[in-house]
């Protein structure tokens, strides 16, 4: 069965007819061209197909476009204002925070995405101690916040460091 769907996508309204069996990710990919939602997994292990909707992180894959009729999607596409990438893009680069750069854009969007989680007062994952008036984010914070991304070339490191840059 199929259905017609609109969808905010990066800032435009996008409207496509999909199977009603068709992911978000593989609408964003397939049907409407925007491919920096990457399919790793397929099966919401990875986080390469990260994106927001309407706000919050969800993994594309996981998810029938159907369900999401209206919902405003953000993709790492949508990130930058005109020529000026995201701070957490600048960051990623200053830091080296990728090596082959397939996982990237999911990276980056969840760190966006966790740090308006933190702005909005979310309590701590590591410390029942830690309350939202305690952040920046700590670095342990950052990491299991993080955690349902997947480096297969493991930058770690650096992507810690990207994100921790721009939250402090
Ligand atoms: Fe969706 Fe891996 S492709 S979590």
């Amino acid at each position: 069965m199929e259905r017609k769907i609109t969808l905010r996508v990066d800032g435009k309204e996008r409207t496509l007819t999909v199977d009603t069996r068709t992911t978000l990710l593989d609408a964003l990919r397939e049907r409407l061209g925007v491919t920096s939602a990457k399919k790793g997994c397929d099966h919401g292990q990875c986080g390469a197909c990260t994106v927001m909707v309407d706000g919050l992180r969800v993994n594309s894959c996981l998810t029938l476009a159907v369900a999401r009729e209206g919902a405003e999607v953000v993709t790492a596409d949508g990130l930058a204002e005109g020529d000026e990438l995201h701070p957490v893009q600048r960051s990623f680069i200053s830091h080296d925070a990728f090596q082959c750069g397939y996982c990237t854009p999911g990276q980056i969007i969840s760190a966006v995405a966790m740090m308006r989680e933190a702005e909005e007062g979310w309590p701590s994952v590591v410390s029942e101690d830690l309350d939202a008036d305690e952040f920046p984010l700590s670095r342990e914070e950052i990491a299991e916040r993080m955690s349902g991304n997947l480096c297969r070339c493991a930058a770690y490191v650096n992507i810690v460091e990207a994100i921790e840059e721009v939250a402090r």
